[in-house]
């Protein structure tokens, strides 16, 4: 595991050079609108998907100056569905990355306006990406297809449509995992596959959405089990929103039961790649046992 969490710094530190890059020519007006973003941007956070790119990226020998505007937009729009996600008509949550939520800092109409300022601007960077090639064109419209109306939108969606009627049973769940938050940890990987013809797109894109669901799992339980501190958000939470769960469908022991099933799928997903995968064994490890 320490090889894992070797590789993971080194490759946050690298995404956060790109991030500081970037950060630093910011300069919208007015101050407050290059303020908000770059507040949450900087704010941390544990980088998983930028990560998981570079990682995929090494293991199919794409060079990283072709993924590193990838994994901005990437992590841009990620950035942006947490501050909506935050908002007092969303899940109401008054922290983020350890730090007060965006819009506890800037108020409701900044933080709408910073995540839609983050959205536009990595739309910006993917189109821009799409000059390189046609494989460049359709990596840029996978990042869009996932974080869209039939992606992470979709997912967010049906989280608060079933917060409100209440109804609960295994297939809403499993649609609210794998948009919500599976579709943005699957493009991390289906990119560097699509930017190398292909090779290995349909086993990495099936990890990604087990993986996805296992990683929303654990989100699940370590809103029961987890704390602030190291989680740097509130605790609790779901089940005072009314959230749909698994913790909520299955208990907590029922929930821990399936991410070690998950988890399981997940390696076995991983031998069908004929290529080193440790860093992805460790990953999937590290998930069911995270504390962040
Ligand atoms: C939080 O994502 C939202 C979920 C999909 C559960 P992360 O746990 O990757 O959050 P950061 O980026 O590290 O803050
Ligand atoms: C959020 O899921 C997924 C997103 C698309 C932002 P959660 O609402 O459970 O994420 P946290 O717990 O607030 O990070
Ligand atoms: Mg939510
Ligand atoms: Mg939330
Ligand atoms: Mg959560």
């Amino acid at each position: 595991m320490n090889e894992l969490n070797g590789r993971l710094t080194e490759y946050a530190e690298e995404f956060n050079e790109i991030l500081r890059n970037f950060s630093s020519r910011l300069d919208c007006e007015p101050k407050i609108l290059a303020d908000s973003l770059k507040y949450s941007l900087e704010a941390g956070g544990k980088r998983i998907r930028p990560s998981m790119m570079f990682a995929a990226g090494d293991l199919l020998k794409i060079k990283r100056e072709n993924l590193a505007q990838f994994a901005l937009a990437l992590e841009l729009i990620h950035t942006y569905s947490l501050i909506h996600d935050d908002l007092p008509e969303m899940d109401n949550d008054d922290f983020r990355r350890g730090k007060p939520s965006n819009h506890k800092v800037f108020g409701a109409g900044n933080a709408v306006l910073a995540g839609d300022g983050l959205l536009n601007t990595a739309y910006s960077i993917l189109i821009g990406e799409c000059r390189k090639g046609d494989n460049y064109i359709t990596a840029a419209q996978f990042i869009c297809d996932s974080a869209g109306v039939y992606g992470m939108i979709a997912g967010q969606s049906a989280d608060l449509l079933h917060e409100t009627d209440g109804e609960i049973n295994e297939e809403i769940l499993g649609f609210i995992y794998k948009n919500k938050t599976a579709k943005m940890l699957t493009a991390p990987l289906v990119v560097p596959a699509i930017l190398a013809d292909g090779k290995y797109y349909s086993q990495l894109k099936l990890f990604g959405t087990n993986f996805g669901c296992l990683f929303q799992l654990t989100d699940d339980i370590l809103d029961v089990e987890g704390n602030f501190s190291t989680l740097g958000k509130t605790v609790g939470k779901d089940k005072q929103e009314g959230k749909c769960t698994a913790v909520k469908l299955f208990g907590l022991e029922g929930a821990k039961l399936r991410a070690d099933i998950l988890a399981d799928k997940c390696l076995k997903i991983l031998n069908g790649i004929d290529e080193d995968t440790t860093f992805f064994e460790q990953l999937v490890l590290y998930t069911l046992s995270r504390k962040n």
